[in-house]
């Protein structure tokens, strides 16, 4: 198999795994990963944050999105605006969000947020304990990250979604941190 056919059978893996917990468990789960952001001072501290909005048996990130709105925090969600692009888009009330041709809640605006981010919330399918991250498969992430100004990209996951390894290539961007229900890794030192 090569590279991107591993990728591939990964992320099929990956989202068999995700999917085959109850969505009780998976909002439990959630709600701890809540909890240990908040135990990570740059997360507490940042005024500026990107995150995305969960979608089916990602981890659920409402709550989180919902407590970054209360402080008043500056908050910027994903847009996608076509197969290799995605912006992202201020968003201030939760009311904003309509979901998408994927069915994934997106803000009907096209205004492109300026950033720079403190925090980024990065979704992803599998991780390794290097910080290394596979995503959906559209590259998405990677690019985002090369062209934009973000202070800590920390990657939140159920604990089985992470691996021993990934296939990776150059243009894969790792992330600072990554926090499950089990535990908060930080990748930097
Ligand atoms: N900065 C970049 N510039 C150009 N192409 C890129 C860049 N980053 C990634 N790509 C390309 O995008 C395609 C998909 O990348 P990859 O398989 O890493 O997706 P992913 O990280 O799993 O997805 P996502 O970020 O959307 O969740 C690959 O062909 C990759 O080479
Ligand atoms: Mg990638």
């Amino acid at each position: 198999m090569n590279l991107l056919e591993r990728k591939k059978s990964l992320r099929t893996e990956l989202k068999r795994r995700r999917a085959s917990v109850s969505e009780d468990k998976r909002k439990k789960m959630s709600q701890q990963i809540f909890t240990f952001l908040h135990e990570i001072d740059e997360f507490n501290q940042a005024t500026s944050l990107f995150c995305y909005i969960s979608y089916q048996s990602e981890v659920d990130t409402h709550q989180l999105i919902n407590s970054i709105l209360r402080k008043g925090l500056d908050l910027a969600v994903p847009k996608i605006l076509g197969p290799t692009e995605m912006i992202a888009v201020p968003l201030l009330d939760l009311a904003d969000l309509k979901p998408d041709k994927m069915g994934i809640l997106t803000p009907l605006s096209k205004q492109i947020a300026s950033g720079p981010y403190d925090v980024v919330i990065t979704p992803g399918l599998g991780f390794t304990m290097m910080g290394e991250r596979l995503g959906y498969g559209r590259g998405y992430y990677d690019k985002w990250f090369a062209s934009n100004q973000v202070g800590l990209k920390i990657g939140i996951a159920f604990e089985l979604q992470v691996v021993e390894e990934l296939p990776i290539e150059k243009t894969d961007i790792a992330l600072d941190m990554l926090v499950t229900e089990k535990r908060i890794l930080d990748f930097r030192c």
